[in-house]
Formats: structure tokens, sequence, C-alpha cells
């Protein structure tokens, strides 16, 4: 194959790094669907898991402790495995002469990082010849910026305000058992544990993903707001509340959008029936729009509920949706592995 940023092969060394987690296993996944052209795998994870077997196209490998692995001869390594781990060890590996894609918090707003969505700025990808770590932007970021990049290309974007109805799969596999574990014992009739997420999820609506910072947002809600900015390369104006919801997979996101210009919902819908990577699935005649239950386990960015929000000119109301493990976080960065290994 003919790349810009790797020696020309048939195929490349790629490490999964966090493999036994949520995302790895769904990048594991993605690679083997999109028939990614590996030619030696290597799964990476803590001493916890190190020695353990997963699968991939049918055949076993033994897990790898990160601590003691040696990158050298690898050509790319996905990374999700916590942001103070990517910290540690993703210049050990770019280092070695790898592209690490990260999808971590650790390095997506450093000056000299590329935080990259395929669809949106796949230009910003060529910053990384210099120091080879690529980041992947917050799930909630992605699909948003998905959907607003063909309407900003047509009308300047001023201001967004957006709301997230997020499911527990975005804070690990623990998390997805925890909303398990405390609906089973709810509906016995017995106590829900907490220890994951930092209130009860079953049954509920937790008004907070990731630490408060003093300004009162939190740090989810500060990373679509900066990372919205950097990957549209624009001085939007953007707000957010980022909210868990008790659902497995697929993040929901009430978007309210005002452009410096005139948009109607036609012009939006016609936009985005046209864009890369998303889907208009909008008719209140029949009901349909996106939904979490629908979207898990897919690939676009489903968009619906376009409508003009009356209360403020030239501003639109959407909802977004899409699978947080794919599109959020595990598809996006084999998205950018794949910009890695062909020739533009
Ligand atoms: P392990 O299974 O060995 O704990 P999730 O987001 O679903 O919780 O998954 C986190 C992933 O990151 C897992 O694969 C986990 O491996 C891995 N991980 C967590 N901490 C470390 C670490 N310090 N070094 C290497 N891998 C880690």
């Amino acid at each position: 194959m003919m790349s810009d940023y790797l020696p020309n092969k048939d195929a490349y060394n790629v490490a999964v790094v966090g493999a036994t987690g949520a995302v790895g296993q769904t990048m594991l996944e993605i690679l083997a669907e999109r028939n990614f052209p590996i030619a030696d795998l290597v799964l990476v994870a803590s001493s916890r898991s190190a020695g353990s077997r997963v699968e991939f196209k049918g055949r076993e490998y033994v897990v790898q402790d990160l601590e003691t692995f040696d990158p050298a001869g690898l050509d790319i390594a996905l990374f999700s495995a916590g942001g103070g781990t990517s910290l540690k060890h993703a210049p050990r590996f770019a280092e070695a002469g790898c592209y690490v894609v990260d999808n971590s918090s650790a390095w997506r707003m450093h000056d000299d990082v590329c935080l990259v969505v395929p669809e949106v700025n796949p230009h910003a990808l060529s910053m990384a010849r210099a120091n080879r770590i690529i980041a992947n932007p917050n799930c909630s970021t992605i699909q948003m910026v998905v959907a607003l990049k063909p309407l900003h290309d047509a009308v300047p974007i001023k201001r967004v305000v957006v709301s997230t109805y997020q499911a527990v799969s975005g804070a690990g596999g623990k998390a997805i058992e925890e909303l398990a574990e405390q609906t089973r014992s709810l509906l016995l009739g017995n106590e829900a544990k907490v220890n994951m997420l930092p209130a009860r999820i079953a049954f509920n609506v937790i008004p907070q993903i990731d630490v408060f910072m003093e300004d009162g947002y939190t740090k989810e809600e500060r990373k679509m707001m900066d990372e919205t900015r950097k990957i549209m390369e624009a001085d939007i104006a953007v707000t957010a509340t980022t909210v868990r919801v008790p659902v497995f997979y697929g993040h929901s996101e009430s978007v309210n959008v005002t452009f410096t210009g005139p948009m109607t919902a036609d012009t939006a819908r016609s936009l985005l029936a046209d864009a890369e990577g998303v889907c208009v699935v909008d008719d209140p005649a029949t009901a349909d729009y996106p939904l979490a239950s629908e979207a898990g386990g897919t690939d676009p960015v489903w968009v619906g509920r376009i409508r003009e929000d009356k209360s403020c000119p030239d501003s639109l109301h959407l909802w977004v949706v899409a699978d947080n493990v794919r599109k959020g976080a595990a598809l996006n960065a084999v998205q950018i592995a794949e910009l890695l290994v062909s020739e533009h």
C-alpha cells in the first residue's frame, strides 16, 4: 500500500493498547470488519490481564503487559487505556517510530498534537509527522462536529448550546456492568451499589460526567467546548451540559446552533443528507427520529428533529445520536489509522 506517513508495505504492524477494554475490544472488531491491512498484531493491556488470550479473526493472541512491552518494529498503536497510561507510554511508542492514535484526553489540547475527525479535519493529520501522536477526540464531541461541519461550511456557526444524554459505555466496561448490576438489584428489591459513576445510574439521570472544574463546568463539558473549536478550526462559542443516562450504548445530544446568517431547516436537512458519515432520520409525520437503541452497533452519526428555533433568528435545533464506542471512539481511531496507511 502507498502511504504518505509510513513505509510502503502490503500490511502494517499494529498494536491495540487497552485491548481488553470496552473500546479496545471494539477496535479489534472494527479492524477485522474493515479488513485493515495488518501484518503482525500485538494486544497489550495492564499486568492484570497480561497472559490472558483474546481472539482476532479466529486466532488467539496472548495479551502483553504494557510496562514491559517493547514497541520496536510497530507501525501503528491504537491506545485506549486511560490518560495516565497514554501520558507515560505514548511518547515511548512514538520515539520507537510508531504512530500512536490515542483515545484518551491526555494529548488532545496540546498545541503540537493534532485532534482528528476524518470527516471534518483530515488535513490536520499532517502535524503528526513531527511527533507521531494523534489524539482521538472526546466521544460526544466527535458526533457533534460530524453533524456541524457540513452546516458550518455553508453558513459559519456563531454559537452552539449542547446538552448530552450519554451512555454508560463511555465510562468503560465496569460502568456497563454497574448499570446492569444496579438495575438487577433494584428490581429484586435490593440496594444498588455505586462504584464507578458519581451516583446511582439505574433509573436515574446524572448531570455530571468527569470531575468538576473551578468554574462549575465538568471536565467533559470543557472537552466538548475546547475540542469543538480545535477540530472545526473556528472561533465558535460553545457551551455544554453533559449528562449520564441509563443507556448502555449510544450517546444522544440536543444541539442548538446559531449561524452567522440564514439557515433553514430544509437547507440543513439536505446538506446533512449529502454529508459524509451522516444519516438523516427526520419525519415528524411518522415519528421517525434517531434513537440510541437503533444507533448502537452502527457507524453513522444520525441526525433528526431538525427544526428552526422559534426563539432566536438564524438558529436550528438538532438531535444527534451515534454509537459512542464506535464512531465516538474505536471507529474514529481506525479511520485515522486508515488515513495513515492511505495515500492522499
Ligand atoms: P486491563 O484489562 O489489564 O485492566 P475500560 O475502559 O473498558 O475500563 O478498559 C480499560 C483498558 O485499559 C483495559 O484494556 C485495561 O487493561 C487497560 N488499562 C488500564 N490501565 C492500564 C495500565 N496502567 N496499563 C495498561 N493497560 C491499562
